[in-house]
């Protein structure tokens, strides 16, 4: 090809992408309202193992929350429906981020509760396919990531509001090498993608009496998609006169997020994908680790429920899947308990997760030999739920 074709090759490509996103603008305004469970006859709840450590951790969750809705179950309000088949080996083998049967599967599970997936890079044993969480958001119009992290003895309490479906994820795996030393990535702001993220977090800053909102952005560099972002959000905020709204740029946040006496001010933050998927990390850290902690991603029609984390294939490598942490997906349980309306379960767990991790700590998790096993972890949990409810 010469430097003429590549230009057309590249210009091809860019057309393309600006095509689909415009008729996903399209989709986006035809969304109706939010699904309401209390109107479907049967509720049926997906859950899917994903792999690395994934089928271990969720198994944990799975029996809890089996548990937590038998009388539903035997009452034929609720389903479970297992999904196998999100596995590396099976998505490599087809060559797709989600088989076509898994996403048949998913598509039939207004609810999901996901295990880790592994995330191919250039360079792994596995085709460089794009990731199955990011699909699975996009597919699903998973719009809103919902991630808290408490440490009550030091005064946080923040929620993160990371949109899921656009940023630099949108067409992360659409970018182009236009040749061999120029390549060019793509990213994705639109204004109902905005302004649902926004709204959605105000609403929840509303109703919780947060008091405070803060958007994460880069604006004054990235001024076109950023920019957009934060003026959208900005403008939402101007219809919740109880809260206060201020904007900060992602760099300054990541040393805010650590200075002790800044930190405890933050509230609620909207932040754009990327930003949003690595000060989410951050922020774990000071619970305890991306190990402890659930999120629950978001839709009109769907809402699946996952660890923040990935799949850990070092542990698996290394033998210690066994010893992976259970605590991301069970809070990520409570989320989806409450999400559901279940807020008396959700409550109940997140008590029994409360005393296990932080008040009583019978047993510690440390990813190794030399700390209480994944299944060992999974029956103090169950344990304590039930103790507390002998306790009422
Ligand atoms: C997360 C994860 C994913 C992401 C990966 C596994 C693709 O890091 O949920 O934060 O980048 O969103
Ligand atoms: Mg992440």
């Amino acid at each position: 090809m010469d430097m003429e074709q590549k230009i057309a090759a590249a210009h091809e490509q860019f057309d393309k992408v600006i095509r689909s996103q415009l008729a996903r603008v399209e989709r986006m305004a035809e969304q109706k309202d939010f699904i309401d469970y209390d109107k479907l006859d049967k509720l049926t709840i997906g859950v899917c193992g994903g792999d690395g450590i994934g089928p271990v951790i969720t198994k944990e969750s799975a029996r809890v929350l089996e548990y937590l809705l038998d009388d539903e179950v035997k009452s034929g309000k609720v389903e479970f429906k297992v999904i196998d088949g999100l596995t590396i080996e099976h998505r490599a083998e087809v060559g797709k981020a989600i088989p076509d049967d898994v996403l048949e599967e998913l598509k039939q599970c207004p609810v999901i509760l996901k295990g880790p997936t592994t995330t191919p890079r250039a360079g792994d044993p596995w085709p460089n396919i794009e990731s199955a969480n990011v699909a699975m958001r996009k597919e699903l119009d998973l719009f809103a990531n919902v991630r808290p992290v408490k440490v009550p003895e030091k005064g946080i309490d923040w929620t993160f509001y990371r949109e899921n479906t656009e940023g630099a994820y949108a067409l992360g795996s659409q970018g182009v090498h236009v040749t061999d030393d120029l390549s060019v990535d793509f990213t994705v702001t639109t204004t109902e993608g905005t302004e649902r993220i926004a709204r959605l977090a105000y609403e929840y800053a509303h109703k919780a009496k947060k008091g405070k909102v803060s958007i994460i952005t880069k604006a004054n560099v990235v001024k076109t998609t950023d920019g957009k972002f934060l003026k959208l959000c900005q403008e939402i905020g101007k219809e919740y006169p109880d809260i206060v709204t201020d904007d900060w740029y992602i760099d300054i946040t990541t040393a805010k997020l650590i200075d002790e006496k800044r930190r405890r001010d933050f509230k609620v933050f909207i932040l754009p994908n990327l930003y949003g998927d690595i000060i989410t990390d951050e922020a774990a850290e000071f619970q305890g680790g991306v190990g402890t902690a659930g999120s629950a991603n978001i839709g009109k029609r769907y809402a699946m429920f996952e660890a923040i984390h990935g799949s850990a294939p070092r542990m698996v490598a290394e033998g210690r899947d066994k010893y992976a942490d259970p605590c991301s997906m069970l809070r990520a349980t409570v989320m989806l308990l409450s999400h559901i309306g279940r807020q008396e379960k959700a409550d109940l767990l997140e008590q029994a997760l409360d005393i296990c991790m932080f008040k009583e700590k019978k047993l510690v998790i440390t990813g190794r030999d030399n700390g209480a096993t994944c299944r060992e972890f999974g029956d103090y949990v169950m344990e304590t739920i039930k103790a507390l409810q002998e306790q009422k």
